[in-house]
């Protein structure tokens, strides 16, 4: 006996007024429909089928390797769905088969493993989840008869009565295989949208008294995305319980509630983060470093007791003791070495920095390579571009590049060379020498009192 997903992922979604399928819409950096297998494949199911309609490519895309793909090309309802899923998973009449929705990101495997628990203690052919909710606008509700459960009425189907239950199906049931088979033959589509609905299959099991439910879902954990407002609902609780999460592996948050973290991202205890941070996609945040406030992090990885404020770091890496900004702009390809430093107003872009350099200050370094130990004087830029090709900058150890230096590469400055401040180097540069590259200062004496005169004969 093997425990067998399908989760319904084929609708559009139409309330999100979008061309995508609304369950490849990211929650905290991550599709609606990883969420969902995520938490089926931790509650420890056998195996995964989606179903996949709508945009079907993206959906595909954003599921990892091994879960099962079916299309139902018409979106004839939920029943038609699992129907259209088990003609792909062989034969289940031996195996337990979990019904999921794709578009309940936050859904817990504690809850799935819950389920799939009271299902396999029970003596019933279907146990489903149910949710109190306030406001139970738009789900089916349950109707139950003493302590069993005998249907599920959809909305639209329901009368005033039924319309005041607030015990709700979440779509997301146990079935014993063999029972779901047999039943999904006889449903039809004779309600009001005209559709095979999946919650009679849950009606023909109780009329043979063979179906339980758990009431324990949270309404927060079932959310249904169905809506931009719903969307913003469940990422921002996606957000509370990550930021729970790593508040309880020992990172320090001045204000939770400001600080936005994907669920990709893997941070070190003694992380400190202050208010305004992202920490976005493939983000590694190594011990007693410092981020924030106002900081993007995205694709990166910062090393130990590292300080990055007000700025913006993408595609980097940075090791031990960097410290960056406020206000730098990190691009792809940057690596800084440990003990450097990117400083106020500096833009780095596919630049490698030595151990112990420094670019202070309103500096653009561009397709450079820096040694050791070298200092970069304010305002310095690596001209990397011609208009055409870019070219690169390569720097030694030990070098002092004067303020407002223009390197117009190509161009390579040997170890413990100087250049001179205002210099527009395009020249290689000897290992131990000064470059100065600018004109001799003129100076007109009593130019004050000359401009005084001038003034005077014009006021006439
Ligand atoms: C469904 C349930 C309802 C439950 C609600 C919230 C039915 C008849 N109703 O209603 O009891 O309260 O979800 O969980 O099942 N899908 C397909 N193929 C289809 C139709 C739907 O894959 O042909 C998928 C959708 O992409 C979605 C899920 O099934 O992920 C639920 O479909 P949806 O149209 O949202 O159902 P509701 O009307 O909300
Ligand atoms: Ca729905």
């Amino acid at each position: 006996m093997s425990v067998r997903a399908i989760v319904l992922a084929a609708g559009k979604g139409t309330r999100m007024n979008s061309d995508r399928s609304k369950v490849v819409f990211s929650v905290a950096g991550r599709p609606i429909i990883s969420w969902v297998v995520a938490a089926a494949l931790e509650a420890g199911v056998d195996d995964v089928t989606v179903v996949v309609g709508h945009s079907a490519e993206d959906v595909e895309a954003a599921l990892v390797e091994g879960v099962m793909t079916v299309v139902q090309d018409q979106q004839l309802g939920t029943a038609h769905a699992a129907t259209t899923a088990l003609e792909v998973m062989g034969d289940v009449s031996e195996d337990t088969v979990i019904v999921l929705p794709g578009d309940s990101p936050l859904i817990t495997a504690a809850t799935i493993r819950a389920l799939l628990e009271a299902h396999a203690d029970g003596d019933v052919r279907c146990t489903l989840l149910t949710a109190l909710m306030p406001d139970p606008t738009g789900y089916g509700r349950v109707i139950r008869v003493g302590e069993r459960v005998r249907a599920i009425v959809e909305e639209r189907d329901a009368d005033e009565a039924q319309l005041q239950i607030d015990e709700v199906a979440v779509s997301t049931y146990v079935f014993d295989g063999a029972g779901l088979v047999d039943t999904l033959v006889d449903i039809d589509n004779d309600n009001e949208q005209g559709e095979y609905y999946l919650t009679d299959a849950v009606a023909a099991m109780a009329a043979e008294g063979g179906v339980a439910a758990i009431a324990g879902a949270d309404a927060q954990e079932v959310l249904g995305v169905n809506t931009h407002e719903q969307l913003a609902a469940a990422d921002a609780a996606a957000r509370h319980r990550i930021n729970r999460e790593w508040m309880e592996a020992g990172v320090w948050m001045q204000d939770p509630d400001t600080v936005y973290i994907d669920a990709s991202v893997r941070l070190a205890a003694g992380v400190r983060l202050y208010p305004g941070t992202h920490l976005e996609g493939d983000t590694q945040v190594g011990s007693d470093s410092e981020i924030g406030p106002n900081t993007v992090v995205r694709d990166s990885v910062i090393g130990s007791g590292c300080k990055v404020w007000f700025s913006v770091l993408r595609g980097v890496e940075i090791a031990h003791g960097v410290e960056v900004g406020p206000y730098a702009s990190l691009r792809p390809g940057t690596v800084m070495a440990d003990s450097t430093k990117a400083g106020t107003f500096v833009e780095l872009k596919a630049t490698v920095l030595g151990k112990g350099s420094k670019v202070p200050h309103l500096s653009y370094i561009g397709d450079a390579a820096i040694g050791e130990d070298s200092n970069i004087g304010a305002g310095s830029i690596t001209c990397n571009y011609d208009g055409f090709n870019k070219h690169r900058t390569v720097i030694g150890d030990r070098v002092r590049i004067g303020s407002d230096t223009m390197l117009v590469a190509p161009v390579e400055i040997g170890d413990d060379a100087y250049t001179g401040a205002g210099s527009v180097i395009t020249k290689d540069v000897a290992e131990g020498s000064l470059a100065v590259e600018r004109s001799a200062q003129k100076e007109l004496l009593g130019y004050a009192d000359r401009r005084a005169r001038l003034a005077e004969s014009e006021g006439e």
